[in-house]
């Protein structure tokens, strides 16, 4: 239930602030968090996403990433540090940031163009605006042809897009996304990469990006960082220096994936070799 009202207050998301104020985005300071379930999650994690920049997340599944996204969201607090939106320090949801979850969570009861229009409602947008702004965020993704349907009337990876436009729609200043393209077959994802660097290259928002993918993470960042097995800390940080538009193919991302995966494989196996335990299958599963 909390989650559920945290969920509603980040749709609720005012505008974005002004951009251009000098600072980056988002300052992600000495951040640490341990749960009081006891659970470590991250420990002193520093992180900086410029205007506009996007960054993906990974590392091995419990290291923390959902985590410091729900951080960011302002839906957790930290124990230590500081996270800052232009220069103001976040301590709750809202202020121009907007969440993609894994599973698209959409409203059943609601058609898809009333979904993308929940957190305008929230804001108090006159209906014309809302509908409007709705039909736009669904034309970005190429659904408004479903704008009337209903969610379960749609496949995962239009449902997934659904999701994009409801965070779209807010014209969020970061648009936070945890493994949205997880739970989707391999081509539908390729789609969606595509449409997802589209869309950015369109509305440059800052960008989060959490995936267990190392190929989708260099694909579609600027920046990549690397986290450690649990309670996470980052151990590399890969400038993808290459233009966009992109090609999965291009030999400089291949690179990039196979250093990380080369780095998660050694961490997997030094950790085996300290706990006896055999290292996760989790490395297969960053391979794609
Ligand atoms: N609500 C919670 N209460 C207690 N412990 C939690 C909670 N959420 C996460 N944890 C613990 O915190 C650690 C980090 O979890 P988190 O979900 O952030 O990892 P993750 O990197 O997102 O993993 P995955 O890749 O599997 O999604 C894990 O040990 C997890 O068990
Ligand atoms: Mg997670």
């Amino acid at each position: 239930m909390q989650m559920l009202r945290g969920f509603r207050a980040l749709l609720a998301a005012p505008d974005a602030v002004p951009s251009g104020t000098g600072f980056p985005a988002l300052s992600v300071r000495g951040v640490s968090k341990r749960y009081q379930t006891g659970a470590d999650a991250l420990t002193e994690t520093s992180i900086d996403v410029a205007e506009g920049e996007f960054v993906s997340l990974v590392g091995p599944s419990g290291c923390g990433k959902s985590t410091l996204l729900g951080m960011i969201a302002g839906l957790l607090a930290p124990d230590t540090g500081a996270i800052e939106l232009d220069g103001e320090r976040v301590t709750g949801p809202g202020g121009g940031r907007a969440m993609v979850f894994q599973d698209a969570a959409l409203m059943p009861w609601l058609s898809v163009r009333h979904n993308v229009e929940y957190g305008l409602r929230a804001q108090r947008v006159a209906r014309g605006e809302r509908r409007d702004r709705a039909m736009d965020a669904l034309a970005m993704v190429h659904l408004e042809h479903v704008a009337d349907r209903h969610p379960h009337e749609l496949s995962g990876g239009m449902r997934q897009r659904v999701a994009i436009a409801r965070a779209l729609v807010l014209r969020p200043r970061v648009l936070l996304m945890d493994e949205p393209f997880s739970a989707l077959d391999a081509q539908t994802r390729t789609v969606l990469h595509e449409e997802l660097q589209r869309i950015y290259l369109e509305t440059r928002p800052a960008v989060v990006f959490v995936t267990h993918n190392l190929m989708e993470a260099a694909f579609l960042a600027d920046t990549v960082y690397l986290l450690s097995s649990g309670p996470g800390r980052i151990v590399k940080r890969y400038t993808v220096d290459v233009d966009r538009p992109r090609e999965e193919r291009d030999p400089r991302l291949t690179e990039i994936r196979n250093d990380m995966l080369e780095r998660m494989r050694d961490e997997a196996h030094a950790k085996a070799a300290e706990t006896g335990r055999p290292p996760l299958a989790a490395t297969s599963a960053a391979a794609g």
